[in-house]
């Protein structure tokens, strides 16, 4: 009886799960269905402990501390995020779960404590890493928990300072060499 309840449980979970790979196989071109981002969601918002996510920010959300995180978020957290929390990146657009857009209500509604559980613990099978040290209240993750607060606010002058702040590839870097030295009336190279 208690073989044949396993092989039933088998063929209702497997036989799908495999029929499903064969026809999408496991590429992260698209987006997961909305079932599917419901289900994670519910699924992760379980796994974070009550104690965590009741725990308030003990930090003000004054204007440096929001400045702050905004410099720390362009370099960390923006290649996937984006500058304004969209996600609309080139990573944020190919990973599998999507990064959230972050300035709406299923990111605004969580509480402090649960945004930051996130931060300093990542979230497992998806893109997110852990940025906390494991043991320590840091206060940069605390502080981002404002930043993140202030995304539905933020001003087009405050994202367009940021992009001086993401990170660089060679190729950015050498292209604003070139642009230097032509303003500087020396020669250009290709
Ligand atoms: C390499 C890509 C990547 C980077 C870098 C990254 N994240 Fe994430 N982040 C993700 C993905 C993907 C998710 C969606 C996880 C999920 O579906 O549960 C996510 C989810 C989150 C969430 C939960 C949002 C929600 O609505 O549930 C928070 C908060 C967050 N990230 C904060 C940050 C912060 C702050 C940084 C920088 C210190 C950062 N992330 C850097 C990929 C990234």
């Amino acid at each position: 009886m208690r073989k044949l309840l396993l092989l039933v449980v088998f063929a209702t979970c497997l036989i799908p799960a495999y029929l499903w790979h064969a026809s999408y196989g496991l590429d992260t071109r698209s987006a997961p269905g909305s079932i599917e981002a419901a289900v994670a969601r519910a699924v992760r918002a379980w796994s974070v402990p009550r104690a965590a996510k009741d725990l308030g920010n003990p930090m003000g959300c004054t204007p440096e501390v929001i400045e702050e995180a905004r410099v720390h978020w362009a370099d960390h957290c923006a290649t996937c995020h984006a500058n304004n929390g969209s996600g609309e990146t080139l990573l944020g657009r190919t990973m599998y779960p999507r990064p959230p857009d972050m300035r709406r209500g299923p990111t605004q509604r969580q509480t402090d404590g649960e945004l930051y559980y996130v931060i300093k613990n990542g979230v497992r099978l998806t893109g997110m890493p852990a940025f906390g040290e494991p043991g320590n209240e840091d206060h940069s993750s605390w502080h981002l928990v404002c930043f993140i607060r202030h995304l539905p606010k933020m001003t087009a002058d405050e994202e367009i300072q940021m992009r001086e702040l993401n990170p660089k590839t060679r190729q950015d870097l050498d292209e604003e060499r070139q642009e230097q030295e032509f303003l500087n009336g020396g020669a250009v190279k290709h």
